[in-house]
């Protein structure tokens, strides 16, 4: 197969973790007789810093030309300033707009070896398998906001919640559909008890699964209550479909599961056209340029990625089956290692994944 794959590395550990994730997509390419082509483009605080615009032309149209997009991280303490107009987010933000990439999808699967390195006792999480979907290109990240000064001096901000049923039908039925894949089990999170927009979401959902997906086994919980389901019995869920923010905020919880960032890879799926893929965790700028960034979440984005943008499940499989084969030789970056235990570098990991791969 022939895929031109374009490499947005941004910011802080970001291009570290890209370089072994594009090292593992060559070998994979080797290996299945497949032409990766790949482009690098700027994205973030770096293309702030070159052309002052976080998500320059040049990236967006290549994007667009592309099968599919690998991203490290973007972001760190240099662009900062809160009251600055341009921000590196602005150009993650705009990359999913532009791309129309509604839903995110954010798997919670820790690894066996590594059950040990939870926060939450081994028997809370083992057998923990959660396909989170969060709805990416709405709600209140894109709607109407505001900032005004009040006649007594002081200043008045808001943001609002926005969603149309298309909007809310989309995503859901993306995840019901996962969810049709896996345990058939599929439970949606609002706050329908305050939020109006939440209502929708109840309404629309419930609709839409009870028609199109009625072997389904449905039901809702309220964000605050998924908060504390989710450390506490995060085996009872199969896939969890929620809206943006309530999406941002579940997934960093949920991503201590399997006790580091440094692990889970995300997939960014629109209606046809390239998806993106990055790892979950960000920039880390304290730990950027020393080899200590654990390269597994990026490389396991890109396993997502050879899944859903290229179709290629079982060289998906064999780099999901090469990284755990390498951790559970003990193999660790500093983040999973345990105080005292040895560690290998953001490279050295890639090379063990490489080995593993031919194996
Ligand atoms: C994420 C990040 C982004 C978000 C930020 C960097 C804009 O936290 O991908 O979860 O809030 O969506
Ligand atoms: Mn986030």
């Amino acid at each position: 197969m022939n895929a031109l794959i374009v490499l947005l590395p941004g910011d802080g550990i970001g291009p570290e973790v890209a370089a072994e994730a594009h090292r593992v997509l060559q070998r994979i390419a080797e290996r299945f007789g497949h032409h990766f082509a790949f482009q690098t483009h700027l994205i973030g605080g770096c293309a702030i810093d070159a052309v002052n615009d976080p998500l320059p032309p040049d990236t967006i149209n290549a994007c667009r030309e592309s099968q599919a997009i690998l991203l490290g991280a973007v972001g760190g303490p240099k662009w900062d300033d809160p009251t600055a107009k341009i921000r590196p987010e602005q150009g993650l933000l705009r990359i999913r707009k532009e791309l129309g990439l509604f839903a995110n999808l954010r798997p919670i699967r820790p690894q066996p070896s590594l059950l040990d390195a939870s926060p939450l006792r081994r028997e809370i999480v083992e057998g923990t398998d959660i396909l989170f979907v969060r709805e990416l290109t709405g709600g209140i990240y894109f709607g109407d906001s505001g900032l005004r000064g009040l006649p007594d001096g002081s200043e008045l901000a808001f943001n609002t919640m926005t969603y149309t049923t298309g909007e809310i039908e989309r995503v859901v039925r993306l995840a019901a559909k996962a969810a049709m894949q896996r345990r058939k089990k599929l439970t949606m999170v609002d706050k329908a008890n305050v939020l109006e927009a939440s209502r929708l979401w109840r309404r629309v959902s419930e609709r839409l699964v009870k028609s199109e997906f009625p072997e389904l086994d449905y039901d809702v919980v309220l964000v605050d209550a998924m908060a504390m389901h989710l450390i506490a019995r995060p085996s009872a869920f199969d896939v969890v479909v929620t809206e943006n923010l309530f999406g941002d905020i579940l997934t960093d919880e949920g991503a201590m599961l399997p006790g580091s960032l440094g692990l889970l890879p995300s997939a960014s799926l629109g209606d046809g056209g390239p998806g993106l893929y990055e790892p979950i965790h960000g920039s880390a700028p304290d730990i950027a340029g020393q080899g200590l960034a654990n390269p597994l979440a990026t490389i396991l984005a890109s396993a997502m990625l050879l899944r859903h943008s290229l179709g290629l499940e079982e060289e998906a499989a064999n780099i999901e089956r090469a990284v755990a084969g390498v951790l559970e030789t003990g193999a660790r970056t500093k983040d999973i290692a345990r105080s005292g235990e040895q560690w290998v570098s953001t490279t050295r990991m890639g090379d063990l994944v490489i080995e593993a791969l031919s194996g």
